[in-house]
């Protein structure tokens, strides 16, 4: 028999390439969007099924998980995700589904309050097969993501001192988890995947000077600039607070961990920094949802 596979966050940065990589693997999709109108857009309509969906909804989980053989969740960086995702995680045993993924975070399992952390346990306490992927930082956060202001005014403001990051592709990220979607022996397992360089924020600007043909530069501020900075872009409170958590670790060197787990399930390199910045800034070739 044929099976589905829903993602979450099927509009966002990894979710939209998973959904690229396992419908290329000729796996039947449903997408699960908050936005039917951004999915349209998005070209979603016309591959797979499409579903829409709000973890603070819960009356439409039904419909969400009918038919549906395989999970892979992606949670929205918010502070408040594990209470947000609460409802839905409760539901998924009540239906047959196979395997739950999940996309976690490197590291997370340092410390157990972590939102990140209490998907993951909840999820491992499901009786159902699952396999979670803890990636360490996406290179589109430089890009597209909440570093990119910095980026394009020349200065990328945060507090992550001289700790060096084996930053992650969010593209191989994404195909990651449709291998494991995909392949029978991921069930169980929690993968930690990192890229195969570990470069610190200094050398991560002096490259995008480099590929950008730009000025672009690093400055090591302190927590309450870095909270300042955010708080500007319109982040809560809490998620402030959280995502300046993610970072003391970063100070520490502790992000600069490399495993050798993408290339032994993939067996091919994760992208370089470089690379990436050729690929997506240059050539523009899109890294991640394109409306
Ligand atoms: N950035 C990193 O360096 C990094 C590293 C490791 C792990 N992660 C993890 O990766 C995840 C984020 O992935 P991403 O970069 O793909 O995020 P993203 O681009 O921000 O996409 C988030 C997705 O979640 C959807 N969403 C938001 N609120 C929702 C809700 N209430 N109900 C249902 N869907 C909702 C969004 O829908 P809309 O399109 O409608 O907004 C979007 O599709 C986070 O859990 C983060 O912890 C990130």
């Amino acid at each position: 028999m044929i099976e589905k596979i829903l993602v979450t966050g099927a509009t966002g940065n990894v979710g939209f390439k998973t959904v690229q990589d396992l419908l290329e693997k000729k796996a039947f999709v449903k997408c699960a969007v908050r936005s039917v109108k951004k999915a349209k857009k998005m070209g979603l309509f016309f591959s797979s099924d499409v579903v829409k969906f709000d973890y603070l909804s819960p009356h439409g989980f039904e419909l969400v998980l009918d038919d549906v053989d395989k999970i892979l969740i992606i949670a929205p960086l918010d502070a408040n995700m594990y209470l947000m995702l609460i409802p839905f995680l409760d539901y998924i045993p009540k239906r047959y589904v196979k395997q739950v993924v999940f996309l976690s975070a490197l590291g997370v399992d340092r410390d157990e309050t972590n939102p990140l952390r209490q998907i993951e346990l909840k999820i491992q306490k499901m009786k159902i097969a699952h396999t979670i992927v803890r990636s360490n930082f996406f290179m589109q956060n430089f890009t597209t993501g909440f570093l990119s202001d910095g980026v394009s005014k020349g200065t990328i403001k945060i507090s992550a001192g001289e700790g060096a990051t084996s930053f992650m592709d969010s593209r191989d990220v994404a195909e990651f988890l449709s291998v494991v979607l995909t392949e029978q022996e991921h069930e169980n397992k929690i993968y930690e995947i990192t890229g195969n360089e570990a470069i610190t924020y200094n050398q991560a600007a002096s490259t995008m000077a480099e590929v950008l043909k730009r000025d672009i530069k690093y400055l090591d501020v302190n927590e309450e600039e870095m909270r300042r900075v955010l708080k500007n872009k319109g982040i809560s409170k809490d998620t402030v607070e959280f995502m300046l958590s993610l970072y003391r670790p970063v100070r520490k060197g502790l992000a600069a961990r490399i495993t050798p787990t993408f290339n032994e399930v993939l067996r091919k390199n994760p992208r370089k920094f470089e690379e990436f910045l050729n690929e997506t800034v240059v050539k523009k070739i899109p890294s991640t949802a394109f409306i």
